[in-house]
């Protein structure tokens, strides 16, 4: 299998954002937009990276009723998006019309389980008595059961996942960081050539690669870890 860069687009305007992909060129084929950069420009950012030939991750994790979620899948659709996320939590019934709004449009849909920000004690405080890891079991089990291809993962679930939900189920794995780089605010990461030996399909890359003093070597260099 192999494994497949996405650069996390965590900038705050258009010019910077094309300022990195033009610098990234043929290097980065996938882009993930987040909330930051998506609620200041909306579709503009979806479009200027499709102009270009990317590939885009649109990292909006919906979590709302049923119709709500299903019609903003396929929003994302319209707009261009190649993949797009839901909160696993959102249940059963909002998981099956997000997996048939995806089927519908041809748009790859996963979900996020656990959001890496949460330990036993956070869980505990929204009504949730078993541990991050038990919740992220459940909820990726039950992304499966309702049709959806995959998840979104920390590095450190992929073997747990792997095993419940088989070798096709897709994994996209932030909290990635390169032998000797800083760590940020990420606390549970592994290199990018860890992640491709556990089996992540994609892993996310922002700060390693936007904040080195030269992100197109930054990011030669990710690649070629991964080719291993
Ligand atoms: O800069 P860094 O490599 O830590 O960026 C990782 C990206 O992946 C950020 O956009 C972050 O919001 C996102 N992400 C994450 N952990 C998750 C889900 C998404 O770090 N569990």
């Amino acid at each position: 299998m192999s494994t497949t860069l996405m650069v996390a687009l965590d900038v705050d305007s258009l010019a910077e954002a094309v300022a990195v992909v033009d610098r990234l060129g043929d290097e980065v084929s996938w882009y993930k937009v987040g909330k930051q950069l998506f609620t200041r420009l909306g579709p503009a950012v979806v479009q200027g990276l499709k102009e270009r030939g990317k590939k885009v991750f649109l990292d909006m994790k919906y979590h709302d009723i049923p119709n709500t979620v299903g019609q903003a899948v396929r929003s994302a659709a319209a707009i261009g998006a190649d993949l797009c996320n839901v909160h696993a939590s959102g249940g059963p019934a909002m998981l099956r019309v997000a997996a048939e709004a995806g089927r519908e449009t041809g748009l790859t849909v996963v979900a996020v389980t656990v959001l890496t920000s949460m330990d036993a004690a956070e869980l505990s405080a929204v009504g949730i008595a078993v541990t991050p890891a038990e919740q992220v079991l459940r909820l990726a089990t039950l992304t499966r059961d309702c049709g959806l291809p995959g998840v979104v993962c920390s590095a450190q679930e992929i073997g747990l996942i792997r095993d419940a939900c088989g070798s096709d189920f897709l994994l996209v794995v932030p909290g990635i960081r390169p032998a000797g780089a800083g760590k940020g605010d990420q606390k549970r990461v592994m290199t990018p050539s860890e992640a491709a030996q556990a089996g992540a399909q994609y892993i996310v890359v922002g700060r390693p690669i936007l904040a080195a003093a030269d992100p197109a070597a930054a990011a030669r260099a990710i690649n070629a870890e991964l080719r291993g």
